[in-house]
C-alpha cells in the first residue's frame, strides 16, 4: 500500500481523474469538497471524503494528525467569468484555501504541495508560445486568485515546503460538466450543441487557445507529486503549444456529432484573454512530460462520451 494523499476537489473534473488515479496506483486518497461546482457521484467511492469548504478553518483543522505523502490542492471557483459576480467569494474559494492548506502542509511536513494554477496569470501576451518567466497581467479576479496563491506556495517554499504550481492550459475531456455553462470552452460548446443543437460564442471566432486533453492534465499531477520531485518552487506550464481557434475548435466539435448545429458568434464576456498558447519546455525538461492526445482524437473521444452520457439520460 502506498501513502495517504490529499486530493481537494475530487467531485469536480480535474480532482475525480486525479483522485481516480492516485487510487488505482495504489494510494489512499481523501478527499474536500464543499459540492459548489462539483457532483458527489464524481468522487471515487474508495475515497475518504470531507464535505466541507477549504477555505473554512474548521474543516482545515479536523487534518490534524494526519500526514500526506502529497497534497495537491485543485478545489477552487474554477470560472473567470463568475470570478466578476462575487470576487471576495472567489478570493476565499481559491486564495483563503490556500494559504490555510499551505500553513496545514507545512506544520505536517508534507513532502510536496502541488496546486492547479491557470495559464489566465498571463493575460495577454504578445510573445507567444508563452514561457513560465513572461510578465504576469491577469485580467480577471479569478486570476489575481491564482497568481496570490502562487505567491504564499513561493513563501512557503522559502520556508522548506516542496511546492510545484501547474499552469493549465485549457483542460478537457470525458467527465467536464456539460451544464456548467460558465466554464470550460469545449463543455460550454458541446454542451449547448447538445441541448439545443446550437452554439453561441461570446467573443471572436479568431480568439485562440491551447487545449490540453484531461489524461495528459492528469499524467502532470502525477509527476510533479511523485517523491522524488521537489524541495523548491517550482512553476510549469501544462499546454501543448498548440494553437487552436475558436472557430477551429467549434467546427472539430460540429465535425463530431451526428446531427446539424447552428452557431452563433455574438457578444463578449469579462476579463477574456484574446489569444494564447504556451510553452511546456521547462515540464518536460524537468519532469518528462509531454502531451500524448491530439485535439482530433482527444474532442472525438470527449464527444463519444457526451453523446453515451446524454443517451443513458445522464447529462448534467
Ligand atoms: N479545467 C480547466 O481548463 C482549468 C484550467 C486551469 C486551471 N484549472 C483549475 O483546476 C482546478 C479544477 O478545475 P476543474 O475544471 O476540475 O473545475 P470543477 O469546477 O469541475 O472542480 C472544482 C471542484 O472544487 C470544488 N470546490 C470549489 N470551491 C471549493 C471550496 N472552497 N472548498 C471545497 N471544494 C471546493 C467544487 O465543488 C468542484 O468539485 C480549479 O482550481 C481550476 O481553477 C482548471
Amino acid at each position: 500500500m502506498m501513502g495517504d494523499t490529499l486530493v481537494t476537489g475530487a467531485a469536480g473534473f480535474i480532482g475525480s481523474w486525479l483522485a481516480r488515479r492516485l487510487l488505482d496506483q495504489g494510494h489512499a486518497v481523501l478527499t474536500i469538497d464543499n459540492l459548489s461546482s462539483g457532483d458527489i457521484d464524481n468522487i471515487p467511492e474508495r475515497c475518504e471524503r470531507i464535505i466541507g469548504d477549504v477555505s473554512d478553518p474548521a474543516v482545515i483543522a479536523r487534518l490534524d494528525g494526519r500526514t500526506f505523502d502529497a497534497i495537491y490542492h485543485i478545489a477552487g471557483q474554477s470560472g473567470g467569468i463568475p470570478s466578476f459576480d462575487d470576487p471576495v467569494s472567489d478570493l476565499n474559494s481559491n486564495v483563503a484555501s490556500t494559504l490555510l492548506l499551505l500553513d496545514y502542509a507545512y506544520r505536517a511536513k508534507c513532502p510536496v504541495f502541488v496546486y492547479a494554477s491557470s495559464m489566465s496569470v498571463y493575460g495577454d501576451q504578445e510573445l507567444m508560445p508563452v514561457v513560465e518567466t513572461a510578465p504576469t497581467v491577469p485580467k480577471s479576479f479569478y486570476a489575481v486568485g491564482k497568481l496570490a496563491s502562487e505567491q504564499y506556495m513561493r513563501l512557503y517554499a522559502e520556508r522548506g515546503l516542496a511546492c510545484t504550481v501547474l499552469r493549465f492550459n485549457n483542460t478537457y475531456g470525458p467527465g467536464q460538466s456539460l451544464a456548467n455553462l460558465r466554464q470550460g470552452m469545449v463543455s460550454i460548446f458541446l454542451g449547448q450543441a447538445l441541448s439545443s443543437r446550437r452554439i453561441h460564442v461570446k467573443g471572436s471566432p479568431d480568439r485562440f487557445r491551447d487545449f490540453v486533453h484531461i489524461s495528459d492534465a492528469v499524467e502532470s499531477l502525477v509527476l510533479a507529486g511523485a517523491p522524488t520531485h521537489g524541495a523548491r518552487f517550482t512553476v510549469y506550464n501544462v499546454a501543448t503549444t498548440h494553437k487552436t481557434t475558436v472557430r477551429e475548435l467549434v467546427e472539430t466539435i460540429r465535425g463530431n456529432l451526428p446531427f446539424p448545429v447552428e452557431v452563433c458568434y455574438e457578444g463578449s464576456t469579462p476579463g477574456d484573454q484574446f489569444g494564447i498558447y504556451c510553452s511546456y519546455k521547462r515540464i518536460h525538461a524537468d519532469l518528462g512530460w509531454s502531451p500524448t492526445v491530439s485535439l482530433t482524437e482527444g474532442i472525438a473521444n470527449t464527444v463519444a462520451w457526451a453523446l453515451a452520457t446524454q443517451m443513458s439520460g445522464r447529462l448534467r
